[in-house]
């Protein structure tokens, strides 16, 4: 059966404090009745705590972009799970691929995240996607089977099910290129075939499987009817509260 779609989204470095909190506040009106969908958004950290109380009695996620894997100490400019929780974040994206690339972010590292997210009751959501260099090399399900992997290495059973996993092909990232529901499909259900073999059948069918990539209204159904694809991971589309509605709708209906 289909679980309820998770739908998330990533503003990454947008909005002003005054846009994002009549967002939140517009949002939560929209969407609090509505129990066919689970909603998230990640706010940059600055905003976090005004969203945060914005939110506390509403059914929507609030979702920080990114943590340090380290409790505290001496790290300039850096956040830690500890402090996003305390601000009132369930949820942390871990290892985007913006992350990755441009900030040099190594599975290690993210794997160390993921530990302390989890180590304290933060939800990750683990993005994992190949570029489109090693698509065309055909190397995309070692690239996804690695970065899944590494990025899991050592986790317990019993927490995978408090892990989300982000399918973002990074040539689909801010692209207006989106991988085929098709193609995207064929990636989570590798990914789910993964996960089966490590943590058996049961477990993986409760992981949650999100694409991202170039998600906007037009695409989101047809993404969304794909039996291996549980959510989405929007980007450009959910900083605007129009389009992150449209998507929504289209999701659930
Ligand atoms: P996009 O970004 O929807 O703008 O492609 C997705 C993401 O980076 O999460």
């Amino acid at each position: 059966m289909k679980k309820k779609p998770l739908i998330v989204g990533n503003w990454k470095m947008n909005l002003t404090l005054r846009e994002g909190i009549e967002f939140a506040r517009s949002l939560s009106e929209r969407i609090s009745e509505n129990s066919n969908i689970i909603c998230g958004i990640c706010p940059p950290f600055v905003f976090l705590n005004d969203i945060c109380k914005i939110l506390k009695d509403s059914n929507i996620y609030v979702v920080a972009q990114n943590i340090h894997n380290e409790k505290s100490g001496a790290f300039t400019g850096e956040i830690s799970a500890l402090m996003v929780k305390e601000v009132g974040c369930t949820h942390v994206l871990i290892g985007h691929s913006e992350r990755r690339q441009l900030f040099g972010e190594k599975d290690s590292f993210i794997n160390a995240k993921i530990k302390m997210a989890l180590s304290i009751g933060l939800k990750p959501i683990l993005c994992i996607g190949e570029t489109l260099k090693e698509r065309e090399d055909g190397k995309t399900e070692y690239v996804i089977e690695n970065q899944l992997r590494s990025g899991l290495n050592g986790i317990e059973s019993d927490c995978i099910k408090d892990i989300s996993i982000a399918y973002e092909p990074v040539w689909a990232i801010g692209t207006g290129r989106t991988a085929s529901p098709e193609q995207a499909n064929e990636v989570h259900s590798f990914v789910r075939g993964i996960l089966s073999d490590e943590y058996g059948v049961n477990v993986s069918n409760s992981v949650y499987i999100q694409y991202g990539g170039s998600v906007k209204p037009e695409n989101a159904k047809e993404l969304m009817v794909k039996s291996e694809i549980d959510g989405l991971l929007v980007g450009g589309a959910s900083i605007k509260l129009g389009s992150f509605l449209d998507i929504i709708c289209n999701c659930v209906n």
